[in-house]
């Protein structure tokens, strides 16, 4: 069975990405590693601990990973952040704090190394925040690179304009230089951009529907994506919708073919004007050597109707 690790900045569909991986019985999830982004660590390894026992999987360890980015010594959440996901993370909405802590045995970057060594092939990784856990884990262990499944990640854009800025977007630009090393490391790299996200989107119908199941679970879903749509109404009212960016990346570790991916070796540029844009890497565009796949399609109705049926089997 394949084996997932989520690497999340938990943030509202960080939670959605562990509901549907939760709802996946095609695969197991081992452990989550957690990092900064829409929250500090520390709210982001609160909520990890407080949804997957609501979600009734207590038994998924919780590791502690980085608290700000590869060149930074600290890092505070921005105020677009907090207004998209609320000040706690999940939309505000109030679920009861677990009664486990987080692993103490090793951190993120260890679990991560040691999952790769254990399960090789059979290890998916799905970074779906900042790429800063993944990047300290390859510059400690670089031979990782050639032992791992492969690494699904919510993040960057190709064919369209970032989300945090016209050139970037949110995930990248929370640490460009832990990305880059990512996209150079040779390592396999699926990139679930803007490209695709932005396609798949949910609405007030489908909270209505996971409403309608009635279980804590799917309330809570509910509740906490209607703050997500609604804060989009503000953000990007041309949408008529919420992004479901980071369910995306889990969707397509469970399953590849809900996209379509170009082959390209990937960079990230690190200098102003244009810090944090993921672009093809000019120096090895002749390498006849493609480690990274980019999605560049998706099939809206399908993965819709995966995320609706597997919020039901929680
Ligand atoms: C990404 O940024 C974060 O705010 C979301 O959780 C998602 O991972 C979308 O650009
Ligand atoms: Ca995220």
């Amino acid at each position: 069975m394949k084996k997932i690790i989520l690497d999340l900045d938990t943030g509202i569909d960080d939670a959605l990405a562990i509901s549907y991986i939760l709802g996946s019985p095609e695969v197991e999830l081992i452990g989550i590693t957690s990092t900064f982004g829409n929250v500090v660590l520390e709210q982001g390894i609160r909520n990890d601990l407080a949804i997957t026992d609501l979600l009734g999987h207590p038994e998924v360890p919780v590791y502690r990973g980085q608290s700000h980015a590869l060149t930074a010594d600290s890092f505070t959440v921005s105020d677009i952040s907090a207004f998209i996901h609320g000040k706690n993370g999940i939309g505000d909405v109030e679920i009861p704090d677990s009664k486990r802590t987080v692993e103490t045995d090793m951190n993120a970057v260890d679990f991560i190394i040691a999952s790769v060594k254990k399960y090789g092939k059979d290890l998916t990784f799905v970074p779906t925040g900042p790429e800063t856990n993944i990047a300290k884990a390859l510059q400690k262990a670089p031979e990782i690179k050639d032992e791992i499944g492969n690494i699904v990640m919510m993040g960057g854009a190709l064919t369209v304009c970032g989300n945090s800025a016209p050139w970037v977007e949110a995930n990248i630009s929370q640490d460009p230089e832990a990305c880059d090393l990512l996209f150079r490391s040779g390592a396999p790299v699926t990139m679930i951009g803007l490209d695709v996200t932005l396609q798949t989107l949910m609405t007030y119908e489908h909270s209505e529907q996971w409403r309608g199941i009635g279980t804590p679970a799917a309330t809570f879903l509910a509740d906490m994506v209607d703050f997500y749509i609604k804060a989009y109404e503000t953000t990007s009212p041309h949408l008529g919708g919420c992004g479901l960016h980071d369910p995306l990346a889990a969707a397509v570790a469970v399953d590849p073919t809900l996209v379509t991916t170009l082959p390209i070796n990937m960079k990230v540029e690190t200098e102003a004007p244009t810090r944090g844009r993921t672009i093809g890497d000019n120096t090895r565009l002749n390498n006849s050597k493609k480690t990274m796949q980019v999605a560049v399609g998706v099939d809206v109705d399908r993965f819709l109707n995966e995320f609706m049926t597997r919020i039901g089997n929680l």
